[in-house]
């Protein structure tokens, strides 16, 4: 798993609205049940959803009805006298009242059912950074930028921000929470079928916040079994992989192309070398000193007709990961 996954593209929301028409097992409203806790929040949902619907039809048309029906006919018609009626006051507090209720236990039993992680679950550390995700199995000893997870198995994610405010949502899951430095939230999910599910950002955190998506991959405990190994027995990258690895782990790639397009930022494919002019006149000779400079401090130089939104990386990676980067980033052509 991971090797196959399609890239992200920028129109998500109208995949699951196509999702939803196409039938993939979604709806019109909701994205397919794709965890054990997405059926009875899909029943909250529409329950309140049918409420609504019906009360409007009922209310509605009964406004419409009574405007009609009771209409002045004449200049001189006068309002018949009206009394109050007890029962009809009684129904009209009491049925709505007991609504309210119903809409609220089942809700509260959703939310802790879908706040508290079971005992038993396995533990991903979840990170977020300006612009990217990346997962970390601390029992397993690996990290991954794909959250891959065992079918039918609880997973428990704790999560935390390296820098601002983002927001984890797994759309076909139901679950999502704020992201945030200084603190660790939590989510958790069990997703009974192997597949792929998008991970979105839902706060916006930035430029690249769009680009801020990420990827659940849902496998058998086969192939389960074969990733944890293979990734175990990778050993530690170096050189131009490791770089690769970073370059993918830190985002890098929501913001430069590798291919000469034009994304947040400029495209690093072949660039030593070359000059570039730089925003507020001159310009740069690109060399690895100049790479390292545009990582750490990358407003010291700007390429001119881009912003200077990429946040430093200064104290971030160690001597040896930015060498890494710069070579991959030169082996780009
Ligand atoms: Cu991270 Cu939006």
């Amino acid at each position: 798993p991971g090797e196959d996954l399609a890239q992200p593209d920028e129109f998500m929301t109208l995949l699951l609205v196509g999702q939803a028409l196409a039938g993939k097992g979604g709806t019109f409203w909701m994205p397919p049940q794709a965890s054990t806790l997405a059926p009875d929040i899909d029943d909250v949902f529409y329950l309140v959803y049918w409420t609504t619907v019906i009360l409007f039809v009922l209310l509605m048309g009964a406004t419409i009805y009574l405007a009609i029906a009771y209409r002045q006919k004449s200049e001189n018609q006068r309002t018949h006298p009206t009394k109050g009626s007890h029962s009809l006051e009684l129904a009209w507090a009491s049925v709505p009242t007991v609504m309210s209720i119903v809409i609220f236990v089942m809700g509260l039993n959703v939310y802790i059912d879908s706040s508290v992680p079971p005992a038993d679950s396995m533990d991903v550390r979840v990170v977020a950074q300006k612009w990217s995700w990346f997962y970390q199995y601390p029992d397993l000893g690996i990290e991954s930028d794909t959250l891959i997870a065992p079918a039918g198995t609880n997973v428990r994610l704790t999560m935390y921000s390296k820098d601002v405010l983002h927001s984890f949502f797994v759309p076909d899951f139901r679950i999502k929470h704020d992201v945030v430095p200084n603190r660790y939230t939590a989510l958790w999910f069990n997703a009974p079928e192997p597949g792929k599910h998008r991970v979105y950002c839902t706060e916006f955190c930035g430029d690249g916040h769009s680009v801020m998506l990420s990827e659940v991959e849902v496998v058998s405990p086969e192939r389960w079994d074969r990733w944890v190994e293979s990734k175990q027995t990778q050993g530690p990258l170096t050189g131009v992989a490791l770089g690769e690895d970073l370059f993918t782990k830190k985002g890098c790639g929501g913001c430069h192309a590798t291919n000469g397009s034009r994304l947040v930022g400029p495209p690093l494919n072949d660039l030593m070398g070359r000059d570039e002019a730089l925003e507020g006149g001159g310009s740069v000779t690109v060399d690895d000193n100049y790479l390292r400079e545009s990582i750490m401090s990358p407003a010291t130089k700007i390429v001119a007709g881009y912003a200077p939104t990429m946040p430093p990386f200064a104290g971030q990676l160690s001597d040896d990961e930015t060498a890494a980067l710069i070579d991959y980033i030169k082996s780009l052509k």
